[in-house]
């Protein structure tokens, strides 16, 4: 039905961003033109795609424009307007299609979509008011965790409710405006399923990854959790159900609790290739980015399996707090491969890279990561 975007063909990509950069990475090996699409100059994607079209995402001229210079669009950012998406989708091929966006992109539109598909969610409601938040809070209990409907990431739009008299502050931190006030969980772990569906409905993951947050943002990486058989088969089977569900074309991550009573439990949805999936660039067969490429193109998806134990770390903007990080003494371990995305500016909590290692098993892999970013501070450093 589809036509395959064969090599020399030019993929849009929504999104400027590391995601998009390692996109274009995978794209541009494989013989694609990339084109990204969004505000700013010498972007993380913009310094490796072969066009960079600096423009906001309501720019509607410019959404025309680009739609006649590429044979596909994908995006590496949920935040897009899904008018964007919606226009583009007007004069080509949009992967995945646009609903995917409109439902990923909201956590309220999210969570409901979940919730009434039959995947296993934590307690939520979704709020409009304080007088609403008050009442949720009845229903729900505390603590409870207060997140803005639209633009979250990293934790950022997000309040902790202790107790009910939190309830007011908890409503101002968010800046006043729709969320979904979810039940705190209580977990034992936070695993995710990176996956890739084709546009002949082929399904490929990379198994169940875990998850170790710091200050809410992703940490560590490793694959293969410890989770069992069971629980494992069936994050994947909830990954594969909700791919199939949305029609996804493309990649998508299913973010999960183990909660501490032994349940599964969907955290949230990237329609995309997602943080956690950052280690399969060096260390499987084929990358999630790679695989996003083969979907969105309209190829065979890639053979996911694990070449060799690994681990990632991330590398935040925090660890250029006393100058540049020493590289060198990072990469004195030679299983050790340093992924950076092009960023000027080091701020606090910002992702400027990371670190893939490899080991004997998962566990050394996660030892030969941490050691090498500790190194990246001459040694001594700390938090
Ligand atoms: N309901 C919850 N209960 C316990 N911890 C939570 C809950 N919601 C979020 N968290 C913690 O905050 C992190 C970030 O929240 P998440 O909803 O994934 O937002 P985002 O990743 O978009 O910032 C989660 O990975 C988890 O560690
Ligand atoms: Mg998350």
């Amino acid at each position: 039905m589809s036509t395959v975007l064969l090599p020399g063909a030019t993929l849009g990509v929504l999104g400027n961003g590391q995601l998009g950069r390692m996109f274009a990475l995978a794209a541009r090996r494989m013989g694609y033109r990339v084109a990204t699409f969004g505000p700013g100059t010498g972007t993380p994607a913009g310094q490796v795609c072969d066009l960079e079209v600096d423009a906001d995402y309501r720019d509607e001229q410019a959404l025309r424009a680009f739609a006649r210079q590429v044979e596909a669009v994908t995006f590496e950012f949920e935040n897009v307007p899904a008018e964007a998406g919606e226009l583009l989708a007007e004069h080509v091929p949009v992967r995945p299609r646009e609903t995917v966006l409109h439902i990923a992109q909201n956590r309220w539109r999210e969570k409901t979509w979940l919730r009434d598909q039959g995947f296993p969610v934590g307690d939520f409601a979704t709020v409009e008011s304080e007088a609403a938040l008050v009442d949720a809070l009845e229903r729900l209990g505390t603590p409870a965790v207060l997140k803005t409907a639209g633009f979250g990431y990293d934790g950022k739009g997000q309040a902790l409710i202790r107790t009910p008299a939190d309830a007011a502050g908890a409503w101002q931190a968010i800046g006043g405006q729709a969320a979904v006030l979810e039940a705190f969980v209580d977990f034992h772990m936070e695993v995710s399923v990176v996956a890739a569906r084709g546009t002949d409905g082929s399904f490929a993951h990379y198994g169940v990854f875990e998850n170790r947050h710091r200050d809410h943002i992703l940490d560590v990486t490793l694959p293969d959790a410890p989770v069992g058989p069971q629980l494992r088969e069936q994050a994947e089977d909830i990954a594969r159900g909700i791919l199939e569900a949305l029609g996804v074309v493309g990649v998508l991550c299913v973010e999960f609790f183990v909660a501490s009573d032994g349940r599964l439990l969907v955290n949230e949805l990237a329609p995309r290739p997602h943080n956690s999936g950052h280690l399969t660039f060096d260390a499987s067969l084929s990358s999630q980015f790679e695989q996003q490429v083969r979907a969105v193109a309209g190829l065979p998806l890639g053979d996911t399996r694990l070449l060799r134990p690994a681990a990632m770390v991330n590398l935040l903007g925090d660890l250029w707090q006393d100058g540049e990080p020493d590289w060198a003494a990072a990469l004195a371990d030679g299983q050790t491969k340093l992924h950076l995305y092009g960023k000027a500016n080091a701020k606090p909590g910002r992702k400027m890279g990371h670190l893939t290692a490899f080991g004997d098993d998962r566990e050394d892999a996660a030892r030969r990561a941490l050691a090498a970013r500790e190194r990246l501070r001459g040694g001594g450093g700390h938090r």
